[in-house]
């Protein structure tokens, strides 16, 4: 059996990967740059700086913005999805989560959060999930962000775990890469197209039971 489950926040635990996306897409507006939700599978999972990074590529600005203009943009997209996801409830908890969380701790499973955002701890919160997770990995602390496998790393030592006693669970691609270079067991939430089809899936976080996470634990 795993001794731990390594969870990813936005797009697994609640919809928030959708506000990181209107964000980007306001800020892209702002500047001129058009993203689709196409681009925006390469953003998922990428830490902030990262992703701007990426998206002034992506736009060819990369050499219009001082380095202090850069840190500006990131805390004016910062500041835009702060606002949204002040509303951020436990009604928001994707289906399945709670039920999931309640079952690992019942089974003396430790419960880990291997997200790259600084945003994290204050989701948790609003969601009344804090309680629940034994460690939660500090992105700061991280040398590189996903798709390195620094943070799952982390997530499991913070727990007195190695990656290899765990399974992680991801929708990014770059999440997905960052798990098994861990040497943790990805499962992902979202399509093949997108994560892979050597990987188990699940198109909704209903599928996530401890039923299911031992089944391919079993099969690995
Ligand atoms: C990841 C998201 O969880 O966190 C990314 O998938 C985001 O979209 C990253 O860029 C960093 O988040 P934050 O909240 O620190 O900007
Ligand atoms: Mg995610």
């Amino acid at each position: 059996m795993f001794k731990g489950v390594l969870f990813d926040l936005d797009g697994v635990i609640t919809d928030t990967a959708e506000y990181h996306y209107q964000a980007w897409k306001k800020l892209g507006a702002e500047i001129g740059i058009t993203i689709d939700r196409k681009f925006n599978e390469q953003l998922k999972g990428v830490s902030r700086d990262d992703s701007l990074t990426r998206m002034l590529e992506y736009g060819g600005k990369s050499t219009e913005f001082t380095p202090q203009q850069f840190v500006e943009l990131a805390a004016r997209k910062n500041k835009n999805y702060v606002e949204m996801i002040q509303k951020v409830s436990p009604n928001d908890v994707y289906p399945g989560i709670l039920e999931l969380l309640e079952n690992l701790k019942q089974a003396g499973i430790k419960i880990s959060l291997a997200s790259a955002s600084k945003n994290g701890p204050f989701l948790l919160k609003q969601m009344r999930l804090t309680n629940y997770f034994d460690g939660i990995a500090d992105p700061a602390k991280v040398q590189a962000g996903k798709p390195a496998p620094d943070i799952f790393i982390e997530a499991a030592k913070i727990v007195g775990l190695t990656p290899h006693e765990c399974i992680g669970i991801e929708d990014a691609q770059a999440g997905i890469t960052a798990i098994k270079a861990s040497g943790a067991l990805p499962i992902g939430v979202g399509k093949p197209e997108q994560l892979g089809h050597d990987i188990a899936l699940v198109a909704s976080t209903k599928e996530l039971t401890l039923e299911f996470l031992d089944d391919c634990w079993k099969k690995q």
